[in-house]
């Protein structure tokens, strides 16, 4: 009974683990014969490589390498390294039988006998695909994870740097008038202003106080943009009658110039922040009669061109040369002319212009040419 079982035993033991192999279904598991023919096959192999058992058993094991590596005779080079070492593994492509890639787990185990004698290889394939997408996904993942946060802490060193080159021009800025109105009043407690020059001295120091003011207000103006949400807020409105109301403002104020409104027939719809907006146009003329200290006429024009509502502001005043084009709407980017020394000014009207027609999904373009005067033109998207 017991030699019965015995021998029974090893049989029934070698049939069922054969019968587990080939019904295994999430690895590959076959032999090839020593020089490489398929000579079992399992369930799993069947299901990563498409192949069914009699259509494989018998077929030499390169027909699951891509074309490239059958040329450099690298299943060969497997087999010999699996023969000379016991045992071969890598992860690369093969091939199924539908031409399709994937990407594989392989390990290749040499088998012999007790004489030690070469019987075959056996061969255990795992398809890694899914596993190597989700890999290669996750990689991207934080790839793009890792680029996103360095690009804000760029963003924020570059807020930082410009913050402070801004607090250093703004301190700079508020300087100037400052020594000017301390300048006097030191005269003013002294005695030495003659009584009848202190109203001229007043003026000017009232001079001094508004460009300190204008100052102040723009650098929160420009602080308020940078903390808000690029969203501005929307309103609908007609840009010509935005362009109406700044003319009005500056009409009185405009000695020895013609203020020109050409609103064309049609409405000019854009949506944003009206206030805003108007600030730009108010900025445009008063740039234009600024800089046209010889007066003349100064053109508004508004309207609607290629899908975009316009409104520009022309001059025939100073003109810009064109290698200061580049320094208009930086912050403090006023012009090192002769006629700035009197002209007053922050340099900073063009580049809050700039940013909020931006933020808009809009542009401010210049056309210029020195002594002749200077066009500048605020475009933004139409909701007409
Ligand atoms: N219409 C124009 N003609 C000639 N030069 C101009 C004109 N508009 C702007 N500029 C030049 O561009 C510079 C920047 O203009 P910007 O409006 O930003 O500043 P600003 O007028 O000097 O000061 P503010 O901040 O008070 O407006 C000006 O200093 C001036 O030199
Ligand atoms: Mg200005």
């Amino acid at each position: 009974m017991l030699r019965k079982s015995n021998t029974a035993e090893p049989r029934d033991l070698g049939d069922q683990f054969a019968l587990l192999v080939s019904s295994v279904v999430d690895y590959g598991i076959f032999m090839l014969d020593p020089s490489g023919v398929v000579v079992t096959w399992n369930e799993g192999a069947q299901r990563i490589k498409g192949y069914a058992a009699t259509e494989i058993i018998g077929r030499h094991f390169s027909v699951f390498y891509p074309a490239e590596e059958i040329r450099n005779r690298k299943p060969d080079w497997e087999l010999e390294v699996a023969r000379r070492e016991g045992r071969y593994e890598e992860e690369g492509w093969r091939i199924r039988k539908d031409g399709t890639r994937f990407w594989a787990n392989v390990i290749i185990t040499a088998l012999r006998d007790e004489s030690g004698r070469l019987r075959g290889f056996g061969k255990v394939t795992r398809d890694l695909t899914e596993p190597r997408a989700q890999e290669i996904q996750r990689n991207l993942d934080r790839e793009k994870e890792a680029l996103q946060l360095r690009a804000h802490a760029e963003r924020m060193a570059e807020l930082e740097r410009t913050k402070t080159h801004f607090l250093n021009l703004a301190s700079h800025e508020l300087r100037g008038p400052l020594t000017v109105v301390r300048g006097y009043n030191s005269m003013l407690a002294d005695g030495s202003i003659p009584p009848d020059q202190v109203p001229a001295v007043s003026r000017m120091l009232e001079i001094k106080l508004a460009q300190m003011e204008r100052l102040i207000e723009q650098m929160l103006d420009t602080a308020r943009l940078e903390e808000e949400s690029n969203e501005p807020s929307r309103e609908t409105f007609d840009l010509r009658f935005v362009a109406q109301e700044q003319i009005d403002v500056f009409r009185p104020l405009s000695g020895g110039h013609v203020l020109v409104l050409d609103g064309g027939d049609g409405k000019v719809l854009v949506s944003g922040d009206r206030l805003r907006i108007a600030m730009i146009v108010a900025n445009l003329l008063d740039n234009a009669l600024k800089y046209s200290p010889q007066g003349g006429e100064v053109q508004c024009r508004v309207g609607v061109r290629d899908g975009h509502a316009f409104i520009s502001v022309r001059d025939v005043g100073l003109g810009i040369a064109p290698e200061h084009i580049s320094r208009l709407f930086m912050r403090f980017g006023r012009l090192p002319t002769d006629e700035n020394v009197t002209i007053p000014g922050t340099g900073l009207g063009l580049f809050l212009c700039k940013e909020i027609a931006a933020r808009h999904g809009g542009d401010i373009t210049v056309v210029s040419v020195p002594g002749m005067g200077s066009e500048f033109t605020l475009t933004l998207p139409s909701a007409g």
